[in-house]
């Protein structure tokens, strides 16, 4: 299993849950975030305000799937959440040993 942690801009998130609800993918973790990327300290525009500051608001997404759906999950993202212009945000990928679903006590794949 992988998990999948995707910094996007906020205005993207109803098309990037949309795209991925279409294609499938069951469970999404959402986090108001703000961070920074290599334009430390440089301006960023975020709902038509220009950010002077570090600390810009982003979204985070949260998608654990098993291996074979990864690079699906990836390739959404990448596709929905590109404006091109800088601050489009990272998508982060990591493994994940084990997952239990609570109600039932199921685990690994069966559990996501
Ligand atoms: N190395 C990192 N570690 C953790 N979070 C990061 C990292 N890089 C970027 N982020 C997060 O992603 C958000 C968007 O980063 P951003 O897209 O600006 O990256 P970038 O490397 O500056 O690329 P670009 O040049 O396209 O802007 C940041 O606000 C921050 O929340
Ligand atoms: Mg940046």
């Amino acid at each position: 299993m992988k998990k999948i942690e995707a910094i996007i801009r906020p205005h993207k998130l109803d098309e990037v849950q949309e795209a991925l609800l279409e294609a499938g993918y069951a469970g999404l973790s959402v986090s108001e975030i703000r961070g920074y990327g290599r334009q430390k300290g440089h301006r960023e525009i975020y709902r038509g305000a220009e950010y002077n500051i570090n600390f810009v608001p982003k979204i985070k997404i949260e998608l654990v799937c098993s291996d074979n759906q990864c690079d699906g999950a990836i390739e959404i993202i990448e596709k929905t959440a590109r404006t091109g212009e800088v601050g489009d945000g990272k998508i982060f990928i990591s493994t994940i040993d084990d997952a239990v679903r609570i109600r039932t006590g199921e685990s690994g794949e069966e559990a996501i």
